[in-house]
């Protein structure tokens, strides 16, 4: 067993774990913090995606003593209060989900994307950066347009490079 110390969420948390307990766990099992989903277990939906150190990760590839001493946040750490983060705004506006399975990790994905100003807009940069997600249910448009609005709310001047931004 091994002492671990982190933020979850702004919040001191210590644990003695298994060295191979995974991060998702020690978040959904120890912690009760199931808003981070478990899809597929083998580093490819993104259903588990969390920022550690400001940095997105998929939790299920990552063990909890390696999160030691680093600080994480899930989206139930998000908001600012009852204040939405814009990305979440987003997707409510845009309807970006469908059954919402994906969608906690999908909303970190895209935090991480734009914490800081993107380059451009487009529908190809923004698919770049869900590469890492994947949604079963809502064919992307939905997704793409709330990533789209999430920016624009961000970094109104980047107006100019969202070809394919609705009206
Ligand atoms: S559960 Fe982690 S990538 Fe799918
Ligand atoms: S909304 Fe159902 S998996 Fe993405």
């Amino acid at each position: 067993m091994t002492e671990i110390e982190l933020q979850v969420n702004g919040q001191a948390v210590s644990r003695t774990v298994e060295p191979r307990l995974l991060l998702v766990d020690l978040l959904r099992r120890e912690l009760g913090l199931t808003g981070t989903h478990v899809g597929c277990d083998t580093s490819q939906c993104g259903a588990c995606t969390v920022l550690l150190d400001g940095a997105a990760v998929k939790s299920c590839t990552v063990l909890a003593v390696q999160a030691s001493g680093g600080a994480v946040t899930t989206v139930e750490g998000l908001a600012c209060g009852d204040v939405l983060h814009p990305v979440q705004q987003a997707f409510i506006q845009c309807h970006g989900l469908q059954c919402g399975f994906c969608t906690p990790g999908m909303i970190m994905a895209v935090a991480y994307f734009l914490r800081e100003r993107p380059a451009a807009l487009d529908d190809a940069s923004i698919q770049t950066a869900l590469e890492g997600n994947i949604c079963r249910c809502t064919g992307y448009v939905n997704i793409i347009a709330a990533v789209r609005h999430a920016a624009l709310a961000i970094y109104p001047e980047l107006a100019a490079t969202a070809n394919g931004a609705r009206a």
